[in-house]
């Protein structure tokens, strides 16, 4: 397996703002693809990236939430419930946190690493995660989506109170 290069917004790269295209078949590439990509985003270290985000225009996510690994080809939304807000950070956006309003519930359809459909159903960090992942696809960025602008802060010009809270609460994905 091979570490790939994040692409951050300071690099301008439009493949961050681009809709990615759907994956025709899940085949050795897509699958070295998933495998890389979960590599990386474990060292990053984060709990969900998307394929653009390695430089790759297509619909591939990885997740790792409560040691659960999830490999995801066209994943969809299809069904969205409750509401949950927390700041939430990106490994595109490094040093970067804010706060966002997502789904507390959400279960999607997608294509695991064999190409078979799997539906996973999801609440609190794992639908964040998967709203946020898919959001990338779609070349949408969670400072699209702050419940306020006033919410982005650089983590590192956070006092210490208001540091520790959102540490306890910003997942990075
Ligand atoms: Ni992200």
């Amino acid at each position: 397996m091979t570490l790939l290069h994040i692409v951050t917004v300071a690099e301008d790269n439009p493949v961050l703002r681009r809709k990615a295209p759907r994956v025709g078949r899940v085949d050795d590439s897509i699958r070295r693809l998933m495998d890389d990509m979960m590599e990386t985003m474990v060292a990053a270290p984060g709990v969900g990236l998307a394929a653009p985000q390695v430089d790759v225009s297509l619909r591939v996510i990885t997740l790792k939430v409560d040691n659960q690994l999830f490999h995801l080809a066209n994943p969809e939304i299809i069904r969205a419930e409750g509401e949950q807000i927390a700041y939430e950070g990106c490994l595109s956006i490094p040093g970067m946190v804010g706060e966002v309003a997502r789904a507390e519930k959400v279960v999607c359809k997608a294509l695991n690493r064999h190409g078979k459909q799997v539906r996973i159903k999801g609440n609190g960090l794992l639908a964040r995660a998967i709203q946020h992942e898919i959001d990338h696809l779609d070349g949408i960025l969670f400072t699209d989506r702050l419940t306020d602008p006033s919410t982005l802060r650089r983590v590192d010009e956070l006092g210490d109170e208001e540091g520790a809270k959102v540490e306890g609460e910003a997942v990075t994905v």
